[in-house]
């Protein structure tokens, strides 16, 4: 045994779980096909886009009336993509699994360091003892990720290469909305061209976004919530141990707050931002920061001079007037690619330069940092990178301003002492919760059955979850059906919509009930670890998110 190869006693005791299948999936299946579907918008242009693959029926699988299938056996290949999310490694096992099952002469290809790794032709077999080695592990390790975009002629040429000469029939990416759009040019490419190889896509990512009537939530969501709310949960505690701190929490989530409502809803913070009500409501940063002063100076009459409050990673792509600014930010890097590689002063007196007068004032009232953070390098996708934005610290000293004149003239009851945090990385790649783990298992699980029965274009589905998992149903969604078009670099695209908090839905309205009460009085919950081992009342629950949206109460 190598040290690479030495494993934590977790690791080795977890290696042991065998996820749970829903019980439609334990045998052969077939296919019944639903009515034709559409785009959720701009349905002539996604048609347009995409004319072999538009408006193919919503799949569902059944128990099939044949007790074993007789199948020729074929490779697939894969693909993780984007932000690492907990539970990747075991689609990958439930990939192995259900193509061994279907035949033992089916073989799986992992390509590597995401999307690059099929145009590079970089990849590994992953055979029987690699599987093992990762069976309900975090961490995206066993093949890497990346973010590399395919939407070029040239890349779906390279990735039909090895396709061809791994004979692969089917190619399965994993990834979030961005991956999964890169999925269906590709589908259609190779669709239109008369190709036989079929793309399968599985709904990751951490921000929960990529979600609709079909796809109840994406993987990993559930395990970093639960993360991040351990952690919250510590510092709630450590705060109200002390008594001396306000915490500032930024959380992930690049764009929707669900996160930050998930987490919410865990752990009863005194205030938490869900940017998706800031733009609703119209607000400014300074409104935002009035709002936490409140609170601030309200339980410092009461004598607490402590409290938690979560920041989402999104929230300034939400605020009206910052939109605007980073769309005209957005269209100069991409006519000035320099930009971000110019010193300090000279960043700022050219961005300066060429804004609109109306976008110059509100750039002018930032901090030097976020200025800067703001005119940073895109990632492929054309997205800002939040995740280096430090909203945090811009709010929390936004509400230090706001209470210096009151100090000044002892007006202030109290004292406004502040820390900071930004959970993000640390809930990527954690042990999958056994939701994760089972849920993971059974996307990848169905997306063979999905090659298996010939389907191209389509996503994973795995439904009904806050059943138990034996009652969980799977099929496959089109994604074209999830699609409208977008501006992404200055262009408009297709592109999988991003689902918002809905601040109609359950989840909003049950934290909207109760956060008067939160803020003033000390209510956080502390829900500790994940937990692995125990009844299935503690390791089976799912996140507040889900519950609230099925129907829980
Ligand atoms: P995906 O959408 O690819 O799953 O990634 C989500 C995310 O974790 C965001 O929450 C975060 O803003 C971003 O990735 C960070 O990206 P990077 O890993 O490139 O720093």
């Amino acid at each position: 045994m190598t040290m690479a190869d030495y494993k934590s006693i977790l690791e080795r005791e977890r290696a042991a779980y065998q996820p749970k299948l829903p019980s439609v999936l334990w045998g052969p299946v077939q296919a019944v096909e639903g009515e034709a579907t559409q785009s959720v918008a701009d349905q002539e242009k996604i048609k347009g886009l995409f004319p072999s693959t538009y408006g193919m029926p919503v799949l569902a699988f059944e128990k099939s009336t044949r007790r074993k299938e007789s199948v020729e056996p074929f490779n697939v290949g894969v693909i993780l993509s984007g932000g690492q999310a907990p539970g990747g490694h075991n689609v990958i096992c439930g990939l192995f699994d259900a193509l061994k099952a279907l035949h033992p002469d089916c073989r799986l290809y992992g390509f590597l360091m995401g999307p690059s790794g099929l145009v590079d032709h970089d990849y590994k077999e992953l055979t029987k003892d690699i599987i093992d080695r990762y069976r309900n592990t975090g961490g995206f390790d066993m093949i890497g990720s990346g973010r590399t975009k395919l939407e070029k002629v040239e890349q779906f040429e390279k990735g039909l290469e090895i396709i061809h000469e791994l004979n692969i029939r089917g190619l399965v990416i994993i990834g979030g909305d961005d991956s999964n759009t890169n999925a269906a040019m590709l589908a259609e490419y190779y669709k239109a061209k008369g190709e036989p190889v079929q793309v399968v896509g599985c709904p990751k990512t951490i921000d929960g976004d990529l979600k609709n009537a079909m796809i109840e939530i994406s993987f990993g969501f559930d395990t970093a919530t639960k993360v991040y709310g351990e952690l919250i949960g510590n510092i709630e505690r450590d705060c109200n141990s002390s008594r001396k701190y306000w915490h500032f929490i930024k959380l992930m989530g690049r764009s929707a707050s669900h996160i930050a409502l998930e987490c919410a809803l865990q752990t009863r913070p005194n205030y938490c931002i869900i940017s998706e009500e800031v733009e609703a409501r119209n607000m400014t940063l300074g409104d935002v920061a009035d709002e936490i002063t409140e609170v601030v100076i309200s339980r410092a009459e009461k004598g607490m001079n402590f409290g938690t409050v979560l920041v989402p990673e999104g929230l300034i792509e939400f605020i009206p007037t910052m939109k605007d600014l980073m769309a005209e930010l957005n269209q100069m890097l991409i006519d000035y690619p320099h930009i971000p590689n110019l010193v300090e002063m000279e960043q700022n007196d050219f961005v300066r330069a060429h804004l609109s007068e109306k976008n110059r004032e509100i750039y002018d009232l930032l901090p030097d940092d976020v200025a800067r953070q703001l005119s940073s390098e895109r990632d492929a996708h054309g997205n800002v990178q939040m995740s280096q934005i430090e909203t945090e610290q811009l709010l929390s000293r936004m509400v230090g301003h706001r209470l210096e004149p009151m100090i000044k003239d002892h007006t202030f009851p109290g004292k406004f002492k502040t820390q900071h945090h930004f959970l993000g990385y640390e809930g990527r790649c954690a042990f999958p919760s056994n939701f994760d783990a089972d849920y993971c298992y059974a996307l990848g699980y169905n997306a063979v059955q999905l090659i298996n029965c010939g389907a191209t274009g389509y996503m994973s589905s795995i439904r009904n979850l806050s059943s138990p998992s034996s009652e969980w149903l799977a099929g496959g969604v089109p994604i074209t059906m999830m699609m409208n078009i977008e501006r992404r670099n200055g262009e408009d695209k297709p592109v999988i919509r991003k689902s918002l908090v809905d601040l109609y839905g359950r989840p909003f309205q049950k934290f909207a009930a109760k956060r008067g009460e939160w803020a003033i009085d000390t209510c956080f919950v502390y829900p500790g670890p994940v937990q692995f081992f125990g009844p299935s009342e503690l390791c089976d629950q799912v996140n507040r998110t889900l519950y609230y949206e099925l129907g829980g109460e």
